[in-house]
């Protein structure tokens, strides 16, 4: 079987010039792939003391909700502004190429609960640390986040200084 790095399409100039793109659509578009990248999270968490997971939309979504399925959590999303039918609160934030705005209905984390933030990949850190605003916001304790991919470079873990963060796999 092939190691999960190698299942990793890199794009060169996507979006923009100079950004060297990850894709993620290669490895959930192989059965191998897809189940190793899940495997390879749940690893990380599957003896952490939790209650629920919190993933941004909408990559957050895929990886987020079958680490919370099996591990018997519940999943809370983080959607683009404008999306959620109740009360929410909301976080603006920047992103490697551009401006974005999120949000969280206001009762989907309980004062006290233990929060693990979920995504597969980890830039600018921007979105990550807007939601780590909305979990505090709502008295919720982020006490895990975890990615699949973690661009170094782009110094993402700066940001999040403070907090328990790893990725599964690490580009330069
Ligand atoms: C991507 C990615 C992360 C975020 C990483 O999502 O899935 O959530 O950007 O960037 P950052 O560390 O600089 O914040 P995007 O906002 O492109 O939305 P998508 O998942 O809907 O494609
Ligand atoms: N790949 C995928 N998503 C991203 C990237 C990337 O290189 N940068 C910011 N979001």
């Amino acid at each position: 079987m092939k190691n999960l790095e190698s299942y990793v399409r890199s794009i060169p100039d996507f979006p923009e010039p100079g950004i060297i793109f990850r894709d993620v659509t290669s490895v959930l578009q192989d059965k191998d792939g897809l189940k190793m990248a899940i495997d390879s999270m749940q690893e990380l968490i599957k003896d952490l003391d939790f209650d629920v997971i919190v993933g941004p939309e909408s990559r957050g979504f895929i990886f987020g909700v079958p680490l919370a399925y099996n591990l018997n959590k519940a999943f809370i999303p983080v959607r683009k502004k404008g999306k959620l039918p109740c009360e929410t609160i909301s976080m603006d934030y920047d992103l490697e190429y551009g401006k974005a705005t999120i949000e969280v209905h206001k009762d989907a984390i309980k004062p006290g609960q233990k929060v693990v933030i979920v995504d597969d990949l980890i830039a600018t850190g921007g979105t990550i640390e807007a939601i780590t605003k909305l979990v505090e916001m709502l008295g919720g304790e982020v006490v895990k986040i975890i990615f699949l991919m973690e661009l170094k470079g782009l110094k993402g873990r700066e940001k999040l200084s403070g907090f328990d963060v790893e990725a599964v796999i690490q580009y330069e």
